[in-house]
């Protein structure tokens, strides 16, 4: 058989290290690839003036798979200030690589898990009746519309005429809105389509279909935006009915959610939601499994077959000037399962994934973040785990 080929995109700051030890561990559980390097980041930003260049694109339209590290993006003001001298002047703007890559390969499914691992001490816990402490196993995932919705960047200040003239045909626009002044009037727009909304409530149901779970969570607020949570809402019972029949569809809003998810988190499996409401519950359920150390993702567009597989944190440039570098690998090597079991290579991912249950388990090699240490350079002398360390511990355990 010929071997893949991953487009590997460390980008900057500490996506460099963590994608670094990850390749470790892949090769040492056995999995087998070319990798082909990709330039993304702030780095291309400053001297080319292009934060994800046509080449990368190429290479992951020519390999369609991609292990995304993180980015560095700052605010306008720096973002010409660091512009390499003879690119100044010339017309080049700052635009985030991440959103571009996702809206050029029209990635427009967004899973997001959520899993506990036993023993990590960053795990949720919550007080019994009788006054004990117990921990729910959290396993989650989160479907998230990845390319609609308030993220689509339809919107305007000071909206031009066509689009005030239109708004003004709306009752409750004319009733609550009209009196204030143009300039000073903000529009957000959450458009959702019935082909996007259908895909992200297809992969849900598949997925509760593969894993055995009887539900689905849509987690929208249908009862006040009636029209986009509302459509995602019908098209799941609509689904749920005609193709699902023992899969059914439970309806809760989104500012319940996070009020349940502290309370049950174990009562949820599959939650899909539009982009913003995806965004933020995928990041609440997160903080209750050991946040931005643990938390990963994985963006597909299913027509295509491109897919990009990334931790959920940034770069921490704070960290990533450090000799040895000190933050948690886990993340970025839960992407790379995610990335192995989508090419049906479960057996590999499945030893990653018990050799990091393993390691955490065990408790005695634990990266600063999960000794609950402030971040500095020293942690490594005062017994956290470096990035390189946790690498090596998870390597150990894969036998
Ligand atoms: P961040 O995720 O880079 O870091 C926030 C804090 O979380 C860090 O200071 C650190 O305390 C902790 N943290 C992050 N990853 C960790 C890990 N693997 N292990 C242990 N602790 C970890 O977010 P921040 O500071 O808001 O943004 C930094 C830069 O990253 C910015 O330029 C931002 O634009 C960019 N960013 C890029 C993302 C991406 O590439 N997907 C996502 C989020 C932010
Ligand atoms: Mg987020």
């Amino acid at each position: 058989m010929t071997k893949r080929t991953i487009v590997t995109m460390p980008g900057d700051g500490i996506g460099k290290a963590v994608l670094k030890e990850t390749l470790r561990v892949l090769k040492a559980a056995g999995f087998e690839a070319n990798y082909v390097h990709g330039d993304i980041g702030w780095d291309c930003w400053c001297k080319e003036g292009n934060p994800l260049p046509d080449r990368t694109i190429k290479l992951l339209e020519e390999h369609k798979i991609g292990l995304f590290g993180a980015i560095t993006s700052k605010p306008k003001d720096k973002t010409l200030a660091e512009l390499a001298p003879e690119l100044q002047g010339k017309g080049y703007t700052y635009y985030s690589p991440i959103v571009t890559m996702r809206q050029h390969f029209d990635l427009d499914i967004c899973m997001r898990p959520c899993l506990s691992y036993k023993g990590n001490p960053l795990n949720f816990i919550r007080r019994t009746a009788d006054g004990g402490v117990e921990e729910p196993q959290i396993d989650v995932m989160i479907f998230r519309q990845n390319t609609e919705g308030l993220y689509g960047g339809v919107e305007w200040t000071n909206p031009p005429d066509k689009v005030y003239d239109a708004l003004m045909t709306h009752k409750k626009f004319v009733d609550n809105f009209a009196w204030c002044p143009r300039p000073e009037l903000a529009v957000s727009t959450r458009i959702f389509t019935k082909k996007y909304v259908t895909r992200i409530v297809k992969a849900a149901f598949e997925y509760a279909k593969a894993r055995g779970f009887k539900k689905i969570t849509v987690c929208e607020k249908p009862n006040v935006i009636r029209e986009t949570s509302g459509m995602m809402l019908k098209v799941a019972q609509e689904m749920s009915k005609a193709e699902y029949p023992n899969i059914w569809v439970e309806d809760v809003n989104i500012d319940a959610m996070t009020m349940w998810l502290t309370k049950n988190p174990e009562n949820y499996n599959v939650i899909v939601a539009g982009n913003m409401f995806g965004d933020i519950v995928s990041d609440a359920f997160a903080g209750l499994i050991g946040g931005l150390g643990f938390a990963t993702s994985a963006q597909f567009n299913p027509e295509s077959g491109v897919c990009v597989f990334e931790p959920t944190h940034g770069s921490a440039p704070k960290y990533a000037g450090f000799e040895t570098s000190i933050v948690n690998p886990i993340a970025m090597v839960s992407s790379a399962v995610m990335m192995l079991e989508h090419l049906g290579e479960n057996a590999i991912a499945e030893k990653i994934k018990n050799a990091v249950a393993k390691v955490v388990a065990e408790g005695k090699v634990r990266s600063y973040d999960m000794k609950k240490m402030k971040g500095t350079p020293d942690v490594v002398n005062q017994g956290a785990a470096s990035t390189t360390q946790m690498a090596d511990a998870i390597i150990a355990a894969l036998k």
